[in-house]
């Protein structure tokens, strides 16, 4: 395939679309939006459609994810979809016993901490996560040209949650094992890679348009142990699914020291937080990549002129980038009201057009 086609199946308008544009570093009419964790708590529709339904199980349900993926696309006129699952849904898929508690996160039953824990990871196939492929197939059908972006928690986030057995502050035991047992830490996170790798590819061959890399919580390392520890894992899922052609997004909280890594990692697109301003991360990233971020979630909380304010700010840290995705440093906060995200959505909009 060569770099001006369309991957596979793939719809032109969508190809054309501003945000896989802005992800190819390609002229954009507007810069394009989209927000984490836009499909979800801040919604009364989607916590109207939850109502009775444990979130795993409504991973599971291609009808429920399908109309929890289309409920901000239709509300916010975003310019792209993210699939509707959660990080530790290929972990169920192959068995790991875990639950996601409403309030706390992903809790994990019998927390992996020696070899014999790893017998919990067997590989991923599509026929374990066939929801996935069903709930895709109808999306793309919805979405018409807006893209939907796949996503997948990568290896040394998942792997925080299955050594702590839940969400971690400190990462304590993470860190023993990384440190303590170098060989049984490169295993697990060798392992986390190949499902991690799977799971993506299942999302594309079912039509996702572009790939996020959630490395959630890998800004609690430095960069010798993430370059050591964390990067070839994180490559190895990267560098997985290069020949399809898809923009890989590749994201991570207080990871402004570890932004030039996390691009080397195989990165089309690094995600910024909002404590590092894009400009300066422009710099730390390098040349060849598009960047995506970065308004602060908590400014949706102040008034119309201070978001507008704000988003000024990042918009004039873009201004010199070579594609910019505009999205918030981190996802939406749950009391969020949904009408600042409307609104911000069409200033970036108008603000950006030519
Ligand atoms: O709109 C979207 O962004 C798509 C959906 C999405 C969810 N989880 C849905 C969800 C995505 C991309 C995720 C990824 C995810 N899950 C990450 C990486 C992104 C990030 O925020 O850094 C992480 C670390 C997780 C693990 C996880 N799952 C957490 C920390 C929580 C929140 C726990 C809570 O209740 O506060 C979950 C549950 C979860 N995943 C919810 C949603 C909408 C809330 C569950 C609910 O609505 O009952």
């Amino acid at each position: 395939m060569s770099a001006n086609d369309s991957p596979k199946g793939q719809p032109s308008q969508t190809y054309d679309s501003a945000f896989l544009k802005a992800c190819r570093r390609e002229p954009v009419p507007h810069t394009p939006v989209w927000f984490m964790r836009q499909a979800g708590r801040s919604l009364p529709e989607y916590r109207k459609v939850r109502e009775g339904t444990a979130m795993l199980e409504s991973c599971m349900r291609p009808d429920l994810v399908t109309e929890i993926t289309m409920q901000p696309v239709r509300r916010h006129n975003v310019d792209a979809a993210i699939f509707f699952s959660d990080i530790v849904v290929p972990l169920k898929a192959i068995g790991v016993d875990l639950d996601i508690k409403p309030g706390v996160g992903p809790v994990v039953a019998q927390p992996i901490r020696r070899r014999e824990d790893l017998a919990q990871l067997r590989d991923l196939t599509p026929e374990d996560v066939s929801y996935v492929t069903e709930a895709i197939g109808m999306l793309t059908g919805e979405l018409g040209s807006t893209p939907l972006i796949g996503f997948a928690g990568a290896p040394f986030t998942l792997a925080s949650y299955l050594v702590e057995g839940g969400p971690s502050k400190n990462h304590e035991h993470t860190k023993a094992l990384m440190y303590g047992d170098p060989q049984l830490w490169a295993d697990l996170l060798d392992r986390l890679a190949e499902i991690t790798s799977a799971f993506l590819k299942v999302q594309i061959e079912a039509g996702a348009s572009a790939v996020q890399l959630f490395d959630s919580w890998v800004g609690a390392l430095a960069p010798a142990d993430y370059r050591r520890s964390v990067m070839p894992a994180s490559a190895k899922v990267l560098q997985s699914v290069a020949s399809y052609g898809v923009p890989r997004i590749h994201f991570g909280v207080g990871t402004g020291e570890l932004l030039g890594l996390m691009g080397e990692a195989g990165a089309d697109v690094v995600g910024v937080d909002y404590r590092v301003a894009l400009d300066e991360a422009a710099r730390r990233v390098g040349p060849g990549k598009a960047l995506q971020g970065n308004l602060d979630p908590a400014v949706l909380f102040s008034t119309t002129e201070a978001v507008e304010a704000k988003t000024d700010e990042v918009l004039a840290a873009a201004a010199g980038l070579e594609g910019h995705v505009f999205n918030l440093g981190h996802g939406v906060l749950p009391t969020t009201d949904p009408e600042a995200l409307t609104r911000l959505v069409d200033y970036v909009h108008t603000k950006t057009a030519r």
